[in-house]
């Protein structure tokens, strides 16, 4: 049996942890080729992510909120829509994540392009995307996930993978395959709409680019900044 002082490959973990880098050879990110607006040039890179970025799922994000009190949560979400007025998902409005943004619209979504030695940070706020957008998003997902949206109350606790599994059966018994399932109420999009949005490049010896778009206080166009980094 193991005891405390024992030394395995697993009390190894955190040392093998420091010394875990990568050096980052990509091409950088420099202000000349930067497209006019953080749309274009996000439209740019997530071309380049889902082509050849070798990522599983470019289009999945960190979404990052905080509640009435400050206090952060984080969770992984899929960006479903992207124009000029903003970047879309869609969950439940019951959820943390749903009740945090109705109190505090602050909102942070990290895209982890790792495998590109890549980043992208949209920093601003959510509001809810109006009924017939959400509708007409909910219309193109699958049959099952549009049950999935009606039988999971997300984020509150479940008594047991039984409950929820009997709850989906319920409601596949009720809408049948090829039966038009309503849009849950409690369910829906949020746009978030930058304030500002931060391209980060890995570069050798840690001298990444970091190249941040600010919108101007009057809506008229971008600034873009280069951080440190
Ligand atoms: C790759 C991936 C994609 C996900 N996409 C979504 C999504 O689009 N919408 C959503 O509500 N939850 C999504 N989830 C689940 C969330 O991470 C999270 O568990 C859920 O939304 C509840 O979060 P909350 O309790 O913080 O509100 C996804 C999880 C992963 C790992």
């Amino acid at each position: 049996m193991r005891q405390d002082g024992d030394v395995t490959d697993r009390d190894a973990i955190p040392l093998a942890l420091a010394s875990m880098r990568k050096q980052y050879r990509a091409e950088g990110l420099s202000e000349p080729e930067l497209a006019a607006t953080p749309f274009e040039q996000f439209a740019r890179w997530f071309k380049q992510a889902a082509t050849d970025g070798g990522l599983f799922e470019p289009n999945a994000m960190v979404v990052s909120t905080a509640d009435a009190e400050g206090r952060p949560s984080s969770r992984t979400v899929l960006l479903k829509h992207f124009d000029e007025r903003g970047f879309v998902f869609y969950t439940n409005y019951g959820s943390r994540k749903g009740r945090e943004l109705d109190a505090n619209p602050y909102v942070s979504l990290l895209f982890p392009w790792h495998p590109m030695a890549r980043q992208v940070i949209v920093r601003g706020t959510a509001r809810r995307t109006g009924r017939d957008e959400t509708a007409a998003y909910f219309r193109t997902r699958p049959h099952g996930s549009q049950l999935g949206a009606w039988a999971s109350a997300q984020s509150s606790v479940v008594g047991s993978r039984d409950e929820l599994d009997a709850a989906y059966a319920g409601l596949a018994a009720r809408y049948p395959e090829g039966e038009q399932v309503p849009v849950p109420p409690h369910w829906g999009g949020f746009r978030v709409v930058p304030r500002t949005v931060e391209f980060w490049q890995g570069r050798e010896n840690r001298l990444h680019d970091r190249l941040c778009y600010t919108a101007a206080e009057d809506g008229g166009g971008w600034r873009v900044e280069r951080l440190s980094p």
